[in-house]
């Protein structure tokens, strides 16, 4: 009874008890709770990047100076070497990040949502590339369509077809560079290598007869407009007067290569059946008659496939040519292998695998002393690399050579066969890029190489001339990598039989 008389009385202080007592212990666990999801939220979203700070702002306009003022490639180094492989700088007071650390290229380099790169637009304009040809084409759907023809004239029966018209077109240039005469020659190195990757370039993609010394000039200013204009300020552009002179040397390209064109559509015309083997050329102009190409990405198309091998192998080659003089042990082992591979006959396409010292050679030349060390992207999604929040619109230099001086590498601040006598994991060295937006032209650029390199090499040494090394040379470190050209960089060029008496 005791028990049936108070049971309600104890219910009903249990049922005012126990919620107060609950509300009390709810509101600290929630507060609790609450804390903990914005702490977790925090570490999820914030590691912080490493770099310079905002500061009222005068942070971007310094690293935005920085860029205007050393290059691209410069500064890039500079704030990787301050900062580490991640660092977010500004550039145009954009959020951009610098990346030299491997696993964060690859991330990048790997995945669908960075195939777009940036730049000025009024730059990009000015030389043509904006939403048109491959290569600063920012419209994915635009550059995904051009890069289908790119990748169609730069691998299957043209890529065949490469050493042949490598090895002709520089014995040609060779043959005419020293008038019939086996003679010790001086040698402005870098204008022959550029006419002879202009002449292969036109063998495969064009046809026509051209003007090489003419184009070769053309295009040595149109890289140096668009080198000086991708970063500029758009207050820039309001200046006629200012960028007149990059206003015409792009425009001078564009015209050459225009009537290149014309030829070319002429020529097609007045041939009664196609040619078997068709080239990039005709089958831009066939894409143009169906309405698949403007005029205007025709014609860029054709300009940077025709600029491609000129603005970054012949540098490349000359850089090889510099670091044999220097290492003439290095020299003596790959002529060794080409001589047992090939013999007396010129160089054919079975040969090249077993050139494995070559290959090897050039491998750490471009990891040594590479030619284009930055490839510039932008991220068209939110994104994590390596634990850091990267947003949509963010823009991406991934330094490649940076990356490449990895201690992976036995010696990686030496020039040194070795780097490479191990087999490296792709990860490590990517002097062409990779994934979806990289070197489209990798596998003719390599074959060229090597075909460039054995053509000389069996028939010439090269002395540097001027006291001229790797090391003493002044560089411009901006778009690329390339010797300053206002200084003599000729080398010469001793036959084979005369070195050897
Ligand atoms: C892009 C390197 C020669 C055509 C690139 C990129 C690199 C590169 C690093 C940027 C890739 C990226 O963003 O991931 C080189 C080197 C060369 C060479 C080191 C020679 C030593 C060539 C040649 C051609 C070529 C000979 C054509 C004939 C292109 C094109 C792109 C490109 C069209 C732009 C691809 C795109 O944006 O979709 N190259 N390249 N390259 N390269 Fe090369």
């Amino acid at each position: 009874n005791l028990l049936q008389m108070s049971q309600p009385a104890f219910q009903n202080a249990t049922a005012e008890v126990v919620p107060r007592m609950a509300s009390r212990a709810t509101v600290p666990l929630l507060l609790l709770l609450g804390l903990l999801l914005i702490f977790l939220k925090l570490s999820q979203k914030k590691a912080t990047l490493p770099g310079p700070s905002f500061c009222l702002g005068i942070g971007p306009l310094i690293s935005y100076g920085r860029f205007l003022w050393m290059g691209i490639g410069s500064a890039s180094n500079y704030y990787n070497e301050k900062y580490g492989g991640i660092v977010r700088v500004w550039i145009h007071g954009e959020e951009t990040l610098i990346i030299s650390r491997s696993s964060a290229v690859n991330h990048v380099m790997k995945k669908g949502h960075y195939i777009s790169r940036f730049g000025s637009k009024h730059a990009l304009q000015c030389i043509g590339m904006n939403e048109n040809g491959i290569i600063f084409n920012n419209n994915p759907s635009i550059w995904k369509q051009t890069r289908s023809y790119f990748a169609k004239a730069l691998t299957g029966p043209i890529l065949q077809r490469t050493l042949a018209m490598t090895v002709e077109s520089t014995r040609d240039h060779l043959e005419k560079l020293l008038g019939g005469n086996n003679n010790t020659t001086k040698v402005d190195v870098l204008l022959f290598l550029r006419a002879i990757t202009l002449d292969i370039a036109n063998r495969l993609f064009l046809r026509v007869p051209l003007h090489e010394g003419e184009i070769v000039a053309k295009v040595q200013k149109y890289f140096d407009t668009w080198q000086s204009l991708l970063l500029k300020p758009d207050i820039f552009f309001k200046f006629k007067c200012m960028y007149k002179k990059y206003e015409k040397a792009a425009q001078d390209l564009q015209d050459a290569v225009e009537e290149l064109l014309l030829k070319k559509q002429q020529e097609l015309r007045d041939t009664e059946k196609l040619h078997d083997i068709t080239d990039f050329a005709t089958d831009l102009i066939f894409a143009q008659t169906h309405g698949e190409l403007t005029p205007d990405n025709v014609r860029q198309s054709l300009l940077e496939i025709l600029i491609a091998g000129p603005d970054t192998m012949s540098v490349s080659i000359y850089f090889m040519l510099l670091l044999i003089a220097q290492h003439p042990e290095v020299e003596k082992k790959i002529l060794e292998e080409i001589q047992t591979v090939t013999g007396k006959r010129e160089v054919q396409n079975n040969d090249l695998q077993q050139l494995k010292i070559l290959e090897n050679f050039i491998n750490e030349s471009m990891r040594y002393q590479p030619v284009v060390d930055i490839t510039m992207r932008k991220a068209l999604k939110d994104d994590m690399i390596d634990g850091f929040l990267v947003k949509k619109g963010t823009n991406i230099i991934l330094n490649l050579g940076r990356m490449h001086k990895d201690d992976f590498f036995l010696k990686p601040y030496e020039f040194s066969l070795e780097n490479f006598t191990q087999s490296v994991p792709h990860c490590y060295f990517r002097p062409f890029g990779f994934g979806p937006r990289s070197c489209v032209g990798k596998y003719v650029a390599m074959v060229m190489m090597k075909g460039i390199l054995v053509t000389m090499l069996k028939q010439f040494t090269v002395h540097s001339d001027n006291g001229n090394n790797l090391q003493n040379i002044k560089y411009i470190h901006h778009l690329s990598f390339h010797p300053n050209e206002s200084q003599t960089l000729q080398m010469t060029f001793i036959p084979r039989n005369q070195a050897e008496d």
